[in-house]
């Protein structure tokens, strides 16, 4: 038996592809286009084990999708590929529409083809597991509960935008076509292999090097943070034993305002790397607000606890001082990844092709 994820050499994709492979024997042949978030020095330590199969190549791509269906004949499909950056979304949300929508579409395209086509035992275990996020149900105001399966779709940008459309092709490609999918919307995550962009490793690489800790507006925002692993987890749980077309939030319990995040980080590095020039929550730097920046995300996580015994392991002090001494064990990762280098690899492996 095998599975097929895309996007496993991004953040989140790459911690499942190493936790799965820790857990089981069972091949994982990961479909992945390396834009700047991939990253397969994540994955090196994977390097000679024939239980990876790297495939370089996109989601939008049917007829790759189609021959890598029929080949490797995975029982199951974890989606996780898509663009995954806000900011970039605001800026830029063309490739956003184009991987998480037309890609998510050609995905379930192929599918519903290659699904169509097994015998009966094969056909009644296959699973479609489509990776999605609590952004899709909008923004919560201070004393609203947190987002419950149940809870109606506003998503406010671009990227959470084409997560809904995406969420709404996987809920319908069950219910015309009865593709068996199962959708995960989780929270926040955070550890290792985290691209510097997003707001946790940001702030540990700008502090190492003693530039501004950018703080978006007040900085009062609030997220509902997870352990990485624990995210992993949690999908291993609902792939194993989600309700078929269901959908199941998966959170951490852990709220936490931004400034309060930066402030954990800069108070951990204090005790584990101090800074001669002084603590460095100094370099705390309030900045311009991100447009339509949605002030509270928190999950109610009880229906997959209830129904699958689902719980974050980590809490959040385990988990943020994990990911803080990850970032100062790893400083050459996150000097390749600032520099560029980290892209070496696949020109050299690409330039003949
Ligand atoms: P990421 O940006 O770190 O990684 C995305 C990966 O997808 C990269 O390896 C990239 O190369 C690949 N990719 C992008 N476009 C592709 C395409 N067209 N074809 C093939 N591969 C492509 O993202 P992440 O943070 O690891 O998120 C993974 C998934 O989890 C996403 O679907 C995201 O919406 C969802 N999610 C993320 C979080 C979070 O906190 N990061 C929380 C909840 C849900
Ligand atoms: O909620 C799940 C989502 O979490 C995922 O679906 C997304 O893929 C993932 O990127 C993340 O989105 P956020 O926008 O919440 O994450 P980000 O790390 O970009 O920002 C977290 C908060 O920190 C947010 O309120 C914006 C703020 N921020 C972010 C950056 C990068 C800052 O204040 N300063 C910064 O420099």
């Amino acid at each position: 038996m095998t599975i097929l994820v895309t996007g496993g050499a991004g953040f989140i994709g790459s911690n499942f592809v190493l936790d799965w492979l820790r857990q089981s024997d069972e091949p994982v042949v990961n479909l992945d286009v390396l834009t700047y978030a991939g990253n397969l020095e994540n994955l090196a330590s994977l390097d000679g084990d024939a239980r990876h199969i790297f495939v370089k190549g996109d989601i939008c791509d049917r007829a790759l999708i189609d021959s890598l269906l029929a080949t490797q004949k995975p029982r199951a499909i974890v989606h996780f590929a898509a663009e995954s950056h806000v900011d970039r979304s605001i800026s830029g949300p063309g490739a956003f529409m184009k991987t998480n929508v037309d890609g998510t579409f050609t995905l379930l395209e192929a599918a519903r083809a290659y699904w169509g086509a097994l015998e009966a035992e094969a056909k009644a275990a296959f699973r479609f597991h489509h990776v999605s996020t609590d952004e899709v149900y909008g923004s919560l105001k201070a004393d609203d509960p947190p987002f419950a399966e149940t809870n109606p779709y506003e998503p406010n940008s671009p990227y959470s935008a084409s997560k809904a459309a995406s969420d709404h092709l996987v809920r319908a490609w069950h219910h015309t076509y009865g593709l068996p999918v199962v959708t995960t919307n989780c929270s926040n995550n955070y550890g290792p292999y985290h691209f510097p962009e997003k707001l946790i490793p940001l702030m540990i690489v700008n502090a190492l090097a003693g530039k501004p800790l950018p703080v978006y507006g007040d900085g009062q925002q609030i997220r509902d943070w997870l352990y990485v692993t624990d995210h992993c987890s949690g999908i291993r749980a609902v792939l194993a034993g989600g309700k078929l077309g269901e959908t199941y939030n998966i959170g951490g319990w852990n709220e936490q305002a931004n400034i309060d995040i930066v402030r954990i980080v800069c108070a951990l590095l204090d005790e584990l790397r101090p800074d001669p020039a002084g603590p460095y929550a100094r370099l705390i730097t309030y900045v311009k607000d991100r447009p339509g920046h949605d002030r509270r995300y928190a999950i109610d996580a009880r229906k997959i606890e209830r129904d699958l015994g689902w719980r974050p392991a980590e809490t959040f002090e385990t988990g943020i001082r994990k990911t803080v001494q990850w970032y100062l064990d790893n400083p050459e990762w996150v000097a390749r990844v600032q520099s560029g280098a980290y892209k070496d690899w696949v020109s050299k492996q690409y330039s003949a092709a």
